[in-house]
C-alpha cells in the first residue's frame, strides 16, 4: 500500500539544530517535486542553489500495516532524515531512490518528518570530483511516499520475459509465503501459475518499438498482498553485425536526454517526464534515448515502456574517475541501485556502466559489470568512451564520435575503433559542442546544424556493422560556467530548453513515420547576404513536393538521394526557383542552360560562379544575340529580388500518392500568438500536475517568426500557476511554459492569458 507525501511541506533555507525540534514561524509552504531555488533562464551561478535546506512534513498514517518504508524517489544530493525525533541517518540520493525502514518510529497520528537536504557538490560522490558539463540543482525533486506491507510481502523482483512467451521470475520474499502469479492482457486473464519459470501457453504479442507496444500485467500475490508489474515480452540482441529486436535488425536512431528544465532544474512531476518521452518518440521520431548521464525519473521510464522508446541508461558520472575509496564505494553503490531501480523496464536495452568518457579503469569497470550481471544477467552492458583504443570490459563498445566537422564527413569508419574488434558497436554521441546552435541563430547556422546531424545519421545507416547512432542531444540545458555558451547554456539540443524543435529537430522527426514537413527558411532575399535566395531544404518524409510561386508551378522535387543515399527519408532540396515558369524564345537546350545559370546566380551569387558555370551564359548570349542586360532582366523576371513586390511561395507535399502537407511562405503582414497545450486536463493526484503550453508568434501563414523578441506577460485565473517568471521575452519566436495545478476541492476551469504587442491569446484548462 502506498501513501503519497507530496503536498504541504514546510521549507526553510539554511539549517539550525533548533529546526530539529521545531520550525520557526515563516517557513514557506511547498509541494513536491520541489527545487530549492528557482533560477533564471541563463546567466546564474551554480553556487546559488548549493547549501543546506530543511523540509518538514506532518502526516497521519492511513493504514495500520506493520511494515513501513519511507521512500524518496530522488533528492539532490544528500538527505539526513529524522522521523518523530529519531535520527534515520544521512543518505546519498542524487539520481537514486532512498528507502528507509520506519516501522519502529512511526505513529498513527501527527508524525513529524524532517529532512535536512545538502545540495552541495560532494567530491566523493559521482558525478562530482572535477567539473561536470551539467547541473544537478537541489531539492526533493522527485516524489516521496510511504510503502506499507503486511508481515509477509514481496521485497523485490526481477522479471525476464521473452518473445516466445517464456517468463523467468526471481522474486525476493519476506516471510514464508510462496508467490502466485496471474498474467493479464489488460483486464482479461491470460494464465494463472505458481512456478517462477513459466512458458505462457496462449500466443503472446511481443513488446516492440512500435508506438503502442504490447504490455501485459503480471499480478504477483504474496500472502495478502498483490503487486502489479507491466511486462513486455521481447528479445534484445546486440551482435557484432548490429542490434536486433525480436530477431529483426533495427538501426538505433536516437538522442541523449538531460533531465533538467528551465527555471526549476529537474523538479517537474510525472506528466512533464512523460511528455519528454513522448517528444523523443513521437515528435523527434527517435527509437532510442540514452539517459545521459544518470538514472532517470521512474515516470519517464514507464512512458518509454508504454511508447516503445528503447532506453540505454548510465551510472552517474562525467569524465572523472575518483581514486579514493569513498568515491569508488559510492560508485559501486550507485551502480547497484541503478540496476535495482531500472531492471524491470522492458524498454531498457543496455546498462551504461562506465563513467561517461572516462579513462580506462579496469577495476571500476569490471566491478560495475560484476554487480550488474549478478543483479540482472538478462541484459548487456556498454561503456561510453571518447578514444578508439580504449579497452572494453563491457559487452558493447560505445564510442562518442565527434569527427563530423563538415558536410563532407559524418562518422569515422567503425572499423577504425581499435578496441572494438569483434564487439557490437554503437555511437553514443555526435555533434553537440562541435556545432552549438541556438533556436534564435541565423537561418544558415540552424540549417547546417540540421544537415550535420543528418550527415551522421546517413553514415550510421551506411555502416551495416554499426548498431546505430545517438546524437548529442535532445534539449538545450543549463550547465556549469566551464561549459556552454557565455550564458552557461549548452545549446546542443535539437530542441530548445523549452522543448520546441530547432531545424535539427525536424531533421530527426522527418526520419520517423509521423507526417513531417518543415521548410528550412523564410525565402526572404533580404535575409541572405547579397540578397540571394540560397538553397531551401524541406525536412520531410514526403515522397515529393510540388513547389509554386503564386499560382504558377515551379516544379516537382524529390528526396536528395545523392547527398544522403542511406537515410530513410533524405531531405528534399529545392535549388530551382524558375522551373516550368521559364518562357523565353530559346531552344530547349539553351533554356536549360540559362535556367541553370540563373538558379546558380540566385543561390550562389553570380560573382562566385566559376568560369565553367558562367560559360554557358556566354555561349547562349552569343548564339542568340543576347546582351548581359538581357540576362539581368531574366533574373529579375524569374527570381525574387531586392525590393520586388513580394510573392507567396507554396509547397504541396505528397506521400503514398496523397497530399500530406501544404505550406505557404511569404512576406508577413499579420502576426499573432499561438498557444498549444500538451494536455488540457490537470489532475492533482500523487503530486501536482503540469501542462506544457507552447507559445509561438506566427504570421498569417502560420509560420514561426524567428527574429521576434516580444515581451509576453502571463496571467492566470483559477487553480493554476505558471512555473518560472510571469513575464518573458520570446526567443526565436518561441517559448513554452509549464503551468502547474493548485489543490482544489472541486473540478474547476482555469485560464492562462498571454499578452504581448501582437495581441492576446488564451487557453482553457480543467483542474481537478
Ligand atoms: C561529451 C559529453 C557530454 C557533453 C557533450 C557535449 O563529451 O559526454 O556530456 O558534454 O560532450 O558535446
Amino acid at each position: 500500500m502506498k501513501q503519497n507525501l507530496n503536498f504541504q511541506w514546510s521549507f526553510l533555507e539554511g539549517y539550525s539544530p533548533l529546526y530539529l525540534k521545531e520550525f520557526p514561524i515563516g517557513a514557506s509552504k511547498v509541494d513536491l517535486p520541489h527545487t530549492v531555488k528557482e533560477v533564471p533562464l541563463n546567466y546564474f551561478s551554480e553556487a546559488s542553489y548549493q547549501g543546506l535546506y530543511c523540509y518538514e512534513k506532518y502526516f497521519d498514517m492511513e493504514n495500520d500495516l506493520p511494515v513501513n518504508f519511507l521512500v524518496f524517489e530522488g533528492a539532490m544530493l544528500k538527505i539526513h532524515v529524522y522521523l518523530n525525533g529519531e535520527d534515520l541517518g544521512e543518505h546519498v540520493s542524487g539520481f537514486m531512490p532512498v528507502k528507509l525502514d520506519i516501522s519502529k518510529c512511526l505513529k498513527k497520528k501527527k508524525n513529524r518528518l524532517l529532512v535536512v537536504l545538502d545540495s552541495r557538490e560532494d567530491p566523493n560522490v559521482p558525478p562530482f570530483g572535477k567539473v561536470v558539463d551539467y547541473l544537478t540543482f537541489g531539492g526533493i525533486y522527485r516524489p516521496v511516499y510511504i510503502e506499507s506491507h503486511a508481515e509477509s510481502y514481496l521485497k523485490d523482483i526481477l522479471i525476464e520475459a521473452n518473445s516466445d512467451g517464456t517468463l523467468r521470475i526471481k522474486p525476493k520474499i519476506v516471510g514464508k509465503e510462496k508467490p502466485h502469479y496471474a498474467l493479464y492482457d489488460a483486464y482479461h486473464l491470460v494464465e494463472n501459475f505458481d512456478e517462477n519459470e513459466h512458458k505462457v501457453a496462449s500466443p503472446i504479442t511481443p513488446w516492440d518499438n512500435s508506438d503502442k507496444p504490447k504490455l501485459y500485467r503480471l499480478l504477483v500475490t504474496v500472502g495478502k498482498e498483490t503487486s502489479e508489474f507491466l511486462v513486455g515480452f521481447r528479445d534484445v540482441e546486440w551482435k557484432k553485425d548490429g542490434f536486433f529486436l525480436n530477431g529483426k535488425p533495427l538501426k538505433l536512431r536516437g538522442l541523449n536526454r538531460h533531465q533538467t528544465f528551465a527555471y526549476v532544474g529537474a523538479a517537474l512531476p510525472a506528466s512533464a517526464q512523460r511528455e519528454d518521452a513522448r517528444i523523443l518518440k513521437k515528435e523527434l521520431g527517435c527509437n532510442v534515448v540514452r539517459t545521459s548521464h544518470y538514472g532517470d525519473d521512474e515516470s519517464f521510464l514507464d512512458e518509454c515502456d508504454k511508447l516503445g522508446l528503447l532506453v540505454i541508461n548510465e551510472v552517474p558520472g562525467w569524465q572523472y574517475v575518483g581514486k579514493n575509496k569513498e568515491w569508488r564505494d559510492n560508485f559501486f553503490d550507485l551502480t547497484k541501485r541503478l540496476v535495482l531501480k531500472e531492471r524491470n523496464h522492458p524498454s531498457l536495452i543496455a546498462y551504461g556502466l562506465r563513467i561517461d568518457e572516462s579513462e580506462d579503469d579496469e577495476e571500476l569497470n569490471k566491478g560495475a559489470n560484476k554487480i550488474q550481471k549478478e543483479l540482472d544477467p538478462t541484459r548487456k552492458s556498454l561503456g561510453v568512451r571518447n578514444f578508439k583504443e580504449s579497452k572494453c570490459y563491457d559487452d558493447i563498445y560505445a564510442y562518442n564520435d565527434f569527427s563530423c566537422s563538415s558536410l563532407e564527413h559524418g562518422l569515422d569508419e567503425p572499423s577504425s575503433w581499435k578496441g572494438a574488434v569483434g564487439l557490437p558497436k554503437l555511437v553514443t554521441e555526435h555533434n553537440g559542442h562541435m556545432f552549438p546552435t541556438k533556436s534564435f541563430d541565423p537561418t544558415d547556422r540552424r540549417l547546417e546544424h540540421a544537415l550535420r546531424h543528418l550527415r551522421v545519421m546517413d553514415d550510421a545507416y551506411k555502416y551495416d556493422d554499426l548498431c546505430g547512432a545517438i546524437g548529442w542531444c535532445a534539449f538545450d540545458y543549463n550547465t556549469h560556467k566551464e561549459f556552454g555558451s557565455d550564458d552557461h547554456i549548452c545549446y546542443h539540443g535539437v530542441s530548445s530548453i523549452h522543448r520546441n524543435p530547432k531545424l535539427a529537430g525536424y531533421a530527426y522527426a522527418s526520419q520517423g513515420e509521423r507526417d513531417v514537413f518543415q521548410v528550412s527558411r523564410l525565402l526572404q532575399v533580404g535575409d541572405v547576404d547579397e540578397c540571394l535566395l540560397s538553397n531551401v531544404y524541406c525536412f520531410t518524409n514526403a515522397d515529393y513536393v510540388d513547389f509554386y510561386l503564386g499560382n504558377e508551378k515551379i516544379g516537382r522535387f524529390y528526396p536528395d538521394k545523392e547527398e544522403f543515399p542511406h537515410l530513410p527519408h533524405p531531405p528534399i532540396k529545392i535549388d530551382d526557383f524558375i522551373g516550368d515558369r521559364f518562357n523565353e524564345k530559346l531552344s530547349p537546350k539553351d533554356a536549360e542552360r540559362i535556367k541553370k545559370a540563373l538558379n546558380l546566380a540566385a543561390t550562389k551569387g553570380f560573382s562566385r560562379m566559376s568560369a565553367k558555370e558562367k560559360f554557358p551564359v556566354a555561349l547562349v548570349a552569343l548564339k542568340n544575340h543576347l546582351s548581359f542586360n538581357a540576362f539581368v532582366a531574366m533574373y529579375n523576371k524569374y527570381i525574387q529580388n531586392w525590393g520586388q513586390r513580394s510573392a507567396v511561395y507554396e509547397f504541396v507535399a505528397y506521400r503514398g500518392g496523397e497530399e500530406m502537407a501544404r505550406k505557404k511562405i511569404g512576406a508577413s503582414t499579420e502576426f499573432h500568438y499561438e498557444l498549444r497545450s500538451m494536455h488540457e486536463h490537470l489532475k492533482n493526484e500523487a503530486t501536482y500536475d503540469v501542462s506544457r503550453i507552447k507559445i509561438f508568434k506566427v504570421d498569417e501563414y502560420g509560420t514561426q517568426m524567428p527574429y521576434t523578441s516580444d515581451v509576453l506577460t502571463f496571467e492566470t485565473e483559477g487553480p493554476i500557476e505558471v512555473i518560472g517568471p510571469k513575464s518573458v521575452a520570446l526567443q526565436g519566436g518561441e517559448h513554452a511554459v509549464y503551468v502547474r495545478s493548485l489543490p482544489t476541492s472541486k473540478e474547476s476551469v482555469a485560464t492562462l492569458t498571454v499578452k504581448g504587442v501582437s495581441g492576446v491569446a488564451k487557453i482553457k484548462l480543467v483542474v481537478e
